[in-house]
């Protein structure tokens, strides 16, 4: 069995990578790190480990999470940042689930996540983690940086649009949606259960930080610059993310084109499904799984191409893609643990 650390173990994502690395077939969670509860056993914070997972949470020793084979940083941007770089010098790969690493352009961190980014010697050696369309990359990469949770339901399904140039690049709207549990679990006021319940509402309007992260995919993809409009809102659930894209179709392309491309594009990845009509994506279909839903429909009417997708935030959308990483990263099979 190989071992795994995972630091900030406490947290939603961390919580999520101990679940799924505790069904491993070659992995398991061996190193777990807190700050807060170091010293408390992780069963004692989530009850639900009882009897599965009773490792005592330590504060992180770098040497420490260095003797196991693989290391998951599931921290707060801004703090993996900090910590990656001793995490790597330990010889061992990471995967980091925060948005640290994700941007190639150092002089995006400001102006998005309000820090100055001093690593861009990491920006350049991290491979964005999103395998269907990285994967040659990962498996040789030390430093992974695992997609986010709406860039990844967003570019899974435009990516091959865009790469067969059969949408228009200037024109892209996303409206998506998400669980409560996207916000971590740090108590914040606005995700409060009489905030959030019975309630609907959109935040960050023109200036959440996944933006140049869905433009700098999108545009690898186009062969060009892409600038789009997204509008993420909160839902009172605890998980999945449902992304709804609207796109305006190139002119002559018919609606049997793009499902002849998705079926070539993803015929052979595990983790994609294809909804037939007249299904939608739910998000409740894909809750807990590693599987991106994604349907489609054009609007002969507008000339409007309508792409719907639904992950789990917390799996595809974080700890799933992170098992995901590291199953090629140690050349295991790739469906490990997730299926
Ligand atoms: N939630 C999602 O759906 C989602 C999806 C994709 C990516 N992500 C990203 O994944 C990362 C983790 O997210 P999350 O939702 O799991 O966050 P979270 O629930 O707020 O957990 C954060 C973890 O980081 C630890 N931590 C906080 N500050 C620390 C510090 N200064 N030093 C060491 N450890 C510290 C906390 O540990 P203690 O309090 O126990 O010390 C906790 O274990 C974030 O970067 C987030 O953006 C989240």
């Amino acid at each position: 069995m190989l071992k795994a650390a995972i630091v900030g173990a406490t947290g939603y994502t961390g919580r999520e990578l101990v679940a799924l690395l505790s069904r491993h077939p070659g992995v398991r969670p061996f190193y777990l790190t807190s700050d807060s509860y170091a010293g408390k056993s992780f069963a004692e914070i989530y009850p639900q480990f009882r009897g599965s997972c009773e490792l005592t949470l330590e504060k992180l020793d770098v040497k420490e999470a260095g003797t196991c084979d693989i290391i998951f940083a599931a921290l707060p941007h801004g703090t993996s940042l900090e910590i990656v770089p001793h995490l790597l010098a330990t010889g061992k790969k990471v995967v980091d689930l925060s948005g640290d690493f994700r941007l190639k352009e150092a002089a995006l961190y400001p102006l998005w996540y309000g820090y100055e980014h001093k690593q861009s010697a990491l920006l350049a050696e991290s491979v964005y983690g999103l395998p269907e369309h990285n994967r040659e990359a990962v498996r040789r990469a030390d430093l992974v940086a695992n997609p986010g949770c709406y860039p990844t339901s967003v570019q899974l399904p435009l990516i091959p649009l865009l790469q067969a140039d059969l949408v228009e690049a200037e024109d892209i709207i996303i409206d998506a949606k998400s669980g409560v549990s996207g916000a971590g679990r740090t108590p914040k006021q606005p995700y409060h259960f009489p905030e959030c319940a019975e309630n609907f509402k959109a935040y960050k309007v023109t200036g959440h930080q996944h933006t140049p992260e869905i433009e700098q995919g999108l545009a690898a993809a186009a062969g060009r610059q892409v600038t789009l409009l997204f509008t993420p809102h909160l839902v009172p659930m605890i998980r999945g993310i449902l992304s709804t894209m609207y796109l305006r179709l190139k002119p002559g392309v018919k609606e049997e084109d793009i499902a002849a491309l998705y079926r070539k594009v993803y015929a052979d990845e595990p983790f994609i499904r294809l909804l037939p009509a007249p299904s939608l994506p739910e998000t409740k279909d894909v809750s807990g799984t590693n599987f991106c839903d994604i349907a489609f429909r054009a609007d002969r009417r507008t000339g409007r191409l309508i792409v719907i997708s639904a992950i789990d935030n917390l799996v595809k959308g974080a700890a799933g893609q992170a098992v995901q990483n590291m199953n090629i990263m140690l050349g295991l099979p790739e469906t490990a643990g997730l299926m």
